[in-house]
């Protein structure tokens, strides 16, 4: 494959989007699923040790700090929302039980504080070796999440994203309290660290004030790898000022292909370049070894959701009230609820486009949730995934497996045999920290850098 620009290395970032059972909301009814995956930590194990044996880059878990303010009859059907482990801990047991896969998790700028997060990730990454990412999120779960909190209602979209830039600069500061160096454990001159080189940070933001120094050492990786996962405008924005990894959720290449280009030329003026940034949309798959099996695997998942969950999920997703519909009625002509957003229009237009009932809507949605969908044998998969990358929609992508381990085990037994027969997936990283597999550089300590 050629290359395009010198920025850009000519192999694919590839990691797995862990969600308990699965991304399908019919995932834990599959007979091969694992019912209880949210609280099950050998299952987690097994499942991150199949991603390493197949030389996968990361892992990744996502976070939010409530169950959410869904109906309960619909809750109650559905495995993803309720009862999870916290993933910043279940990273630290996985870290113990693998050996260079990454290992990505979510935190929250909106109820945390810099020091608790700028902490845990640095332990985090000591205890790992430096294979730790940050997902920084805003928290997407509406008022039920600020309510857990002390508040009533969540804070405004932008001001979210004013916090979490701020939120990251002070954790950044936190984590460059000590110099790389600093440690001597020099028990002859009696020396434990070098003073010159502990530095206080004395954050004193808008919406954060901390001292410092930072009670852990700085971490292999300088600081964890950052990851950010929203498109909105201010979203961009926060992505070109830290973000080394982006997870977003387009449909087409050309969509993605015109974030691409947006975020990473927004990095200017933040002092970054393009290649300090992978942009991996997430991807679900339907794979067999014949087109007929890869679409018997989803059709049979598809027959597994109950009709009226099925419906009530539509409901949640679109935002439109769907009392008295069947699941044959099209779409209603009804105003959405929601605020409008990408993966929600999206959906709302494709229905009412395709004319689709309910029915079909929410068989087409319910393993992606609205985002990318590949569909075939190994090689078509490949394709479509080669046709992304070498056309720059994206530096890779995020694999969400509708059902786990079944379909985790589609992924890295048939698909990245494939990209690596190929030469777009490397067989094994040259390093053994995150960053290392993502091609990142480790970066400099502040105040050594100033010296
Ligand atoms: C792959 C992916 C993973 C995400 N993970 C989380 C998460 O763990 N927690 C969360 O609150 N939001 C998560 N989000 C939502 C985003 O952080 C963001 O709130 C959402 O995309 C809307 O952002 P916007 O308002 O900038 O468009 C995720 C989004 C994507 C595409």
């Amino acid at each position: 494959m050629s290359k395009k620009n010198d920025t850009r290395d000519d192999q694919m970032t590839v990691g797995v989007f862990f969600k308990n059972t699965g991304h399908h909301i019919a995932s834990w009814l599959h007979p091969k699923a694992q019912p209880d995956a949210g609280i099950n930590l050998q299952h987690y194990i097994d499942c991150a040790q199949k991603c390493e044996k197949a030389g996968l880059d990361f892992i990744f878990f996502a976070d939010s700090v409530a169950v959410r303010d869904t109906p309960r009859e619909l809750l109650s059907q559905v495995s993803q929302f309720t009862a999870y482990f916290e993933p910043i801990t279940l990273l630290s047991a996985l870290s113990m039980a693998t050996e260079r896969l990454g290992l990505v998790c979510t935190a929250t700028t909106s109820f945390s504080e810099p020091y608790n997060i700028a902490r845990m990730y640095a332990s985090l990454d000591h205890i790992s070796k430096g294979r730790i990412g940050w997902n920084v999120v805003t928290s997407g779960l509406g008022d039920v999440e600020a309510q857990n909190y002390g508040l009533t209602t969540h804070y405004e979209h932008d001001e979210r994203y004013d916090r979490a830039q701020e939120f990251v600069e002070c954790v950044l500061g936190l984590l460059d309290s000590w110099e790389d160096d600093a440690f001597l454990y020099d028990r002859e001159a009696s020396r434990f660290f070098d003073p010159e080189k502990l530095h206080e940070l004395n954050h004193d933001g808008k919406f954060f004030k901390s001292r410092g120094p930072l009670n852990v050492p700085r971490s292999p990786q300088g600081h964890p790898v950052i990851f950010q996962a929203g498109s909105s405008n201010a979203g961009r924005e926060s992505a070109a000022r830290f973000a080394e990894g982006v997870f977003t959720g387009y449909l087409t290449p050309e969509s993605s292909a015109d974030h691409y280009k947006d975020v990473k030329s927004r990095m200017k003026k933040y002092g970054r370049t393009p290649d300090q940034m992978r942009i991996l949309p997430g991807c679900t798959i339907f794979c067999g070894t014949t087109e007929a099996e890869a679409k018997e695997k989803e059709e049979y998942l598809a027959s597994l959701i109950n009709p009226d969950v099925g419906v009530q999920y539509i409901a949640t997703m679109t935002g439109i009230d769907l009392e008295g519909c069947s699941p044959d009625d099209e779409l209603p002509d009804r105003e959405s609820v929601r605020a409008s957003e990408g993966t929600r229009d999206n959906i709302i237009a494709q229905a009412r486009q395709e004319k689709m009932t309910i029915r079909q809507l929410y068989m087409r949605l319910a393993g992606s949730h609205g985002k990318m969908t590949m569909r075939g044998t190994p090689s078509q998969i490949a394709d479509q995934m080669q046709d992304w990358f070498s056309n720059y929609s994206c530096d890779g992508f995020i694999f969400q497996p509708s059902y786990m381990p079944g379909d985790l085990d589609d992924i890295v037994e048939l698909v990245v045999p494939e990209l690596q027969n190929r030469g777009l997936f490397a067989e094994e990283s040259n390093g053994t920290t995150l960053r290392e597999h993502l091609g990142l550089e480790r970066p400099a300590n502040r105040y050594a850098a100033a010296t």
